[in-house]
């Protein structure tokens, strides 16, 4: 979700603004990508880098997540939306914590559509915490030494139990990745628009989709093998 701060300078407005329209863009996408039939969504709401931003301006963040997470609940239990975080949730105000723990606990039982909040997030960050949550459950003896498959190691990510995602789109022009899910995007396709999040709507997400659908993903295969049938006349 990038581009709220151009938003709101765009309009000669303080960079919160944009924030605050932006959080009004997730409830917007939270449902748009559940009625297009998406399982999974997962909103880079805030990074490890982003703690360096003026103080000024994460207090703000900080002080809209906590009252989305207020807010939201209810609606959360009332649409079935299981809410589940990545990233180093422990770093993050306390008020933030409270109601993060509450949300994830009354919609954990929901199993149709997952809303994941990356919060105080980076993959570099998310490595490191998983290669020293695997040594000490080896020097515990619960993971054995020689054990070096990527089924295993994928267990102490932030993203345990979760799928990899299909499709990364990237908002307000930016062609980068941002320390995002480094490994879990080993295949994922990536889509890039220059909408600003704030104006981000349930179409700009079904055009993305669209785009998505109509392309072909091979994970390291040839397009015969996964497409046999519809390859079968050129070959
Ligand atoms: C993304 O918008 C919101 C968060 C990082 C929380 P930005 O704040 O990065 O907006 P720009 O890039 O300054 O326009
Ligand atoms: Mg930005």
């Amino acid at each position: 979700m990038d581009g709220n701060g151009r938003w709101a300078k765009q309009r000669g407005l303080p960079r919160a603004a944009g924030h605050q329209r932006g959080v009004e863009a997730v409830r917007t996408a939270t449902y748009a990508a559940r009625d297009l039939g998406v399982k999974m969504l997962t909103l880079y709401a805030f990074s490890v880098e982003n703690w360096q931003r003026p103080k000024t301006e994460v207090g703000a963040l900080m002080g809209l997540l906590e009252l989305y997470l207020k807010k939201e609940l209810a609606a959360f239990v009332r649409d079935g939306v299981r809410l589940r975080t990545i990233g180093r949730t422990d770093e993050l105000p306390a008020g933030v914590q409270k109601h993060l723990r509450m949300s994830i606990e009354e919609t954990k039982h929901f199993t149709d559509y997952t809303l994941v909040l990356a919060l105080n997030y980076g993959s570099r960050t998310e490595v490191v915490d998983a290669a020293h949550a695997y040594a000490s459950a080896v020097i515990a003896g619960k993971e054995k030494t020689d054990d070096r498959s990527w089924a295993t190691f994928n267990r102490y990510l932030n993203t345990s139990g979760l799928p990899d995602p299909d499709l990364i789109i990237r908002t307000s022009g930016e062609q980068r990745v941002s320390n995002f899910l480094l490994l879990q995007a080993a295949y994922a396709e990536f889509y890039f628009t220059p909408v600003l999040w704030p104006d981000f709507t349930k179409a700009d997400l079904a055009a993305a989709l669209a785009d998505y659908a109509k392309r072909e993903r091979r994970f390291g295969l040839t397009s015969d093998q996964v497409r046999p049938s519809a390859n079968a006349a050129t070959r």
